[in-house]
């Protein structure tokens, strides 16, 4: 059975304009969008979802006629839901003077009905309520399934079967996991196809709405200066580096199931990775540019054993405080060999990149947390100014750091002479530096990509053939990992990670920003 919704598309240079002319698109008026956030009693609805639409509601960017309803199996009503999530609201900009008003507002148009997943009647009787705030507009409709994946199935045939739209859009927003391989993430999708079609699906990893990873594209294909560099003829290597400076306390019933590999590596960093390394696409249309991102996924040398380490963290006592262990988590089986850390090589086989090391790394309980892009540069050939360094500095090359977060900067590291009479040439650093250049709020990720949802905007969601070239990468890595039982090298909590990371990037003449 297929539900047969028919697409409202808004034209591409729509997310251009500002927020505020939402309300002026054609056919505003005599709609009304429903957010439904399925799996609304949960962690991730309390934390992003709900702070989310209230910080676009905030900014005038949510549709004019919009209402929002949780759905879960907790039995809960509309008064304690709005009591639950107004402990996580919070102004983005204080001094507005407004801010308990506007709250207030947005709670009233929160609204809840307790239901099973799978229970066709309950998504009947959702419909029900549903219409009665439509009152006789077109009625769009986006299900954010916020639940464990194992309930995506039976949430999205019971959404479509009873409680899709029936005059204007049904749209469902997938949380990850997108399966834990090849084939269990192509019978996710052959399942949520029967019912959708997959411009119905809006695949979401939040790493593609993070500021800095919008902008890639901005630095490599609006600058004139960057775009000749890119390729392996002046790039050395490039790192994707994530890290976490907490284990994965709450949340180690899910993680153990999954491990970083999973969690991290395959999806955020491997986006980040095809934004970084694709062709240029043929316009911003997003089948355009995720043509390309698939292009270049396609093209890399599957995960070998030999180019992977892996850690797990393990207690440690520090200035008087213990930190537990990843095993110490009572929903974590004792002798779990599940990665909490993986550091990985990966190669694109193309005339571009050649060659060229991507050097992933990934890990919770390390002692910071950051998101990086790094780009070390090759030598410059023949350089005058050999010996003007001290003899460390000898060796120094350009570097080009993207941080994602915290505390978002884009700075080149460049070669400089100390001003004085003499010639002695330093290390410094061109700095974008966004908390001064920029005095507006960095939005939140949810925030941009449950507006571009909304908007029927796909370019920051993930397609199906994305999807099935990221796990081929990784599929016969991850077998390997669990058919041979490796175990990973145990790091102290707060860290730095294993040592085999630095001897896995040494070998390919790698040393870690
Ligand atoms: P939760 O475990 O909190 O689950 C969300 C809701 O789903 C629960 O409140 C519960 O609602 C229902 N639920 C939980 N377990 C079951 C079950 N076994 N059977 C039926 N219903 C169940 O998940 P999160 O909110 O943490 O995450 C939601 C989704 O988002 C997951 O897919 C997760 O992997 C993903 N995600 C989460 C992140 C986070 O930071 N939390 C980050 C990135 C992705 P009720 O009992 O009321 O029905
Ligand atoms: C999620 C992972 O996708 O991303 C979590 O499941 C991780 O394990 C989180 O903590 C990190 O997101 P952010 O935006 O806080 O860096």
């Amino acid at each position: 059975e297929v539900s047969l919704e028919i697409e409202s598309t808004v034209p591409p240079s729509a997310r251009f304009r500002e927020c505020q002319d939402v309300a002026g698109l054609p056919g505003e008026s005599e709609s009304t969008t429903t957010i439904i956030v399925v799996g609304a009693s949960g962690d991730l609805a309390k934390k992003k979802i709900f702070p989310a639409l209230f910080a676009l509601f905030y900014e005038e960017c949510l549709p004019k006629h919009f209402t929002i309803f949780g759905f879960a199996r907790s039995k809960m009503t509309d008064a304690d839901l709005r009591c639950i999530i107004g402990r996580t609201l919070t102004c983005r900009i204080d001094k507005r003077q407004n801010c308990s008003e506007k709250m207030e507002q947005f709670l009233g148009r929160c609204f809840y009905h307790a239901g099973q997943y799978n229970s066709e009647d309950d998504f009947a009787e959702l419909h029900e309520k549903l219409k009665k705030h439509e009152v006789g507009r077109i009625s769009n409709r986006l299900f954010y399934l916020s639940t464990p994946p194992d309930i995506f199935i039976d949430a999205v045939k019971n959404a479509s079967n009873s409680a899709s739209s029936a005059n204007g859009w049904t749209r469902v927003i997938v949380e990850k996991p997108f399966g834990r391989d090849s084939d269990s993430s192509a019978a996710l999708t052959k399942g949520l196809k029967q019912y959708l079609k997959e411009e119905q699906i809006f695949r979401i990893d939040h790493y593609l709405g993070k500021e800095l990873v919008e902008n890639l594209s901005v630095l490599r294909f609006s600058n004139l200066i960057f775009e000749p560099l890119w390729s392996r003829q002046y790039i050395r290597n490039v790192q994707l580096i994530f890290s976490e400076d907490f284990g994965t306390e709450g949340r180690g019933g899910y993680f153990d199931n999954y491990g970083i590999i999973r969690d991290i590596m395959q999806n955020h960093l491997l986006q980040i990775l095809a934004l970084f390394a694709m062709e240029a696409p043929v316009s911003l249309d997003a089948e355009h540019i995720r043509n390309e991102k698939v292009k270049v996924l396609r093209s890399m040398k599957l995960l070998k054993l030999e180019d992977v380490v892996i850690g797990q963290y393990k207690r440690h006592t520090r200035g008087g405080m213990t930190y537990p262990g990843y095993t110490d988590d009572k929903t974590v089986p004792k002798n779990s060999l599940t990665p909490t850390f993986a550091a990985a090589c990966l190669f694109i086989d193309n005339a571009r990149w050649d060659g060229v090391p991507f050097l992933m790394k990934a890990g919770k309980a390390l002692c910071n947390r950051r998101a990086e892009i790094r780009v070390q540069f090759r030598h410059v050939p023949g350089n005058l100014y050999k010996g003007s360094l001290g003899t460390d500095l000898d060796l120094a090359t350009n570097e080009l750091v993207i941080r994602v977060q915290p505390d978002e900067a884009i700075y080149l590291k460049i070669n400089n002479k100390i001003p004085g009479l003499g010639m002695r040439l330093d290390r410094s650093t061109l700095n974008l530096h966004y908390a001064a250049r920029y005095s507006k709020e960095i939005p939140d990720a949810y925030e941009r990509l449950l507006l571009d949802a909304i908007e029927g905007e796909r370019r920051l969601f993930i397609r199906s053939d994305e999807l099935d070239a990221a796990w081929r990468l990784f599929t016969p890595l991850l077998k390997e990992l669990e058919e041979k039982k490796i175990a990973p090298e145990l790091y102290p909590y707060g860290g730095r990670g294993p040592v085999g990371a630095h001897y896995l990037a040494a070998k390919y003449n790698v040393r870690w920003g």
